[in-house]
C-alpha cells in the first residue's frame, strides 16, 4: 500500500517563487526515504505538503490512497508527524513535560496513558533531566530532541524529519540515526530531508535528489547516489575539485574519498591481463599514480578515523575507538612507507 503518491506537483511560495516543479514519486508503507537537495531546492516545502500544512498549486497528492489536494484528511493529522527544521516553531508550552503531553491529550488519551507515554519518550531520548525546563531555554540540540519527542509521542505511522541531525553533537547524531532505524524496525514510514550525504545509507533504502531547479533529478538507492559524482555535482551537493595525477587528470567531489577510490579501482581494472606484457612499465606507472593518491588522501582518512573514534566513544564503545585511534596514529607510519615505495620506483 502506498502512503504517499505525488504526480506532477507544483508549488509556488508568495511572490510566485517556485519551490517544487513537476514532482512525482511515491512512498510505500514502511519504506524509508531520504530527500537530498541543496539549500533552497524544495525539501522543507515538500515535507509541508506531505504533512498537509500547505496544498499544491497543481498536480495530485494522494495520502493513504486518497486525494489531499483540496483539503486535509483527518487521517493525516493522526497518522503523520513532522519534525520541523527549526524546532523553535514546534515548541510553545511552559515546560518540556507539558509540551510532550499536549499531543496525547489532544488525542483524548486518559491521564495514566499520557503520563506513561511522556515518561517513555523522555527515557527513549535520554532527556529525563529536561522535563521541568522551559523549552525556550534549551540548547538547539536539546530542543530538537524535545521536538522529536512531541512527534513520537502520538505514535504516528509516518514520520517526516527535516534535517534531524543538523546541529547535534556526534554522540546525539549516532543516537538519532539509531532511533530512526528503530522506527524503521517498528515498520514506520520515515521520510528524512537532509544534505548530509554521510547518513543516507544508514537511514534509508531509497533517495530522491532535488536539483536547484526544484525538480527531482534522480531517484535511486542511497549507495548509487553517493557514488554518482556527476549527479552530486549537478545537485550542488559537493564541489568540484580538480586533481592531476601525473598524466591522468580527473575531478571528483570532495565530501569523501569514496568516489575517488572507485575511480582508482577502475584504473586498476584496466590493467593488462599480463603485467609483464609491457615489461611491467604500465604496472609501475599505475602504482606511482596509486601511491600519489594514497599519500594525498591519508590525511582525510586519518581525520575520518578520529571522527569515528569520537562517535564510538560517544556511544560507549571505547574498545572500537581505541583501535581506530591506533589506526589513525599508524597512518603516519604507513604514509612514510608509501613515500619510501614511491622513491624506489
Ligand atoms: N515562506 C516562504 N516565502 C517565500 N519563499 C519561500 C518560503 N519558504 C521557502 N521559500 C523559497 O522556496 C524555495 C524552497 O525552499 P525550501 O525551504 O523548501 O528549501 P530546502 O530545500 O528545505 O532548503 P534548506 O536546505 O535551506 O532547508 C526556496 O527558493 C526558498 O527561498
Ligand atoms: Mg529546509
Amino acid at each position: 500500500m502506498e502512503v504517499f503518491e505525488l504526480k506532477d506537483v507544483f508549488y509556488l511560495h508568495p511572490g510566485e517563487r517556485p519551490a517544487l516543479s513537476g514532482v512525482s514519486f511515491s512512498v510505500k508503507d514502511g519504506e524509508s526515504l531520504t530527500i537530498l537537495g541543496a539549500n533552497g531546492s524544495g525539501k522543507s516545502t515538500l515535507l509541508f505538503l506531505l504533512d498537509g500544512l500547505i496544498t499544491p498549486r497543481s498536480g495530485m497528492i494522494k495520502a493513504f490512497g486518497r486525494d489531499i489536494g483540496n483539503g486535509l484528511l483527518p487521517e493525516l493529522r493522526q497518522r503523520v508527524s513532522i519534525l520541523f527544521q527549526n524546532p523553535q516553531v514546534q515548541l510553545f508550552s511552559l515546560t518540556v513535560w507539558d509540551e510532550l503531553c499536549f499531543g496525547p491529550i489532544q488525542l483524548g488519551l486518559v491521564k495514566e496513558e499520557v503520563t506513561k507515554r511522556a515518561e517513555d519518550v523522555l527515557h527513549l531520548l535520554g532527556i529525563e533531566h529536561l522535563q521541568d525546563r522551559g523549552p525556550w531555554n534549551l540548547s538547539g540540540g536539546e530542543m530538537k530532541k524535545v521536538a522529536l519527542g512531541t512527534c513520537l509521542i502520538t505514535n504516528p505511522d509516518v514520520i517526516l524529519l527535516d534535517e534531524p541531525t543538523t546541529g547535534l553533537d556526534p554522540r546525539s547524531q549516532v543516537e538519532f540515526i539509531e532511533l530512526i532505524n528503530s522506527l524503521r524496525d517498528a515498520k514506520k514510514t520515515v521520510i528524512t530531508a537532509t544534505h548530509d550525504l554521510d547518513i543516507i545509507e544508514d537511514i534509508s533504502e531509497k533517495t530522491i535528489v532535488f536539483g536547484e531547479n526544484h525538480r527531482i533529478i534522480a531517484e535511486a538507492r542511497p549507495y548509487e547516489v553517493i557514488n554518482d559524482t556527476g549527479l552530486l555535482l549537478d545537485a550542488n551537493l559537493i564541489h568540484a575539485h580538480a586533481h592531476k595525477h601525473r598524466e591522468i587528470v580527473h575531478s571528483h567531489g570532495h565530501y569523501s574519498a569514496h568516489s575517488h577510490e572507485h575511480l582508482m579501482d577502475r584504473i586498476m581494472a584496466e590493467s593488462p591481463r599480463s603485467p609483464m606484457a609491457s615489461g611491467g612499465k604500465n604496472e609501475i606507472e599505475k602504482l606511482r599514480i596509486l601511491l600519489d593518491h594514497w599519500i594525498e588522501h591519508s590525511e582525510s582518512h586519518r581525520d575520518s578515523y578520529i571522527s569515528w573514534a569520537e562517535k564510538m566513544e560517544g556511544i560507549g564503545r571505547a574498545d572500537v575507538a581505541e583501535v581506530l585511534r591506533k589506526a589513525s596514529s599508524e597512518t603516519q607510519e604507513v604514509d612514510k612507507l608509501f613515500r619510501k615505495a614511491k622513491a624506489m620506483l
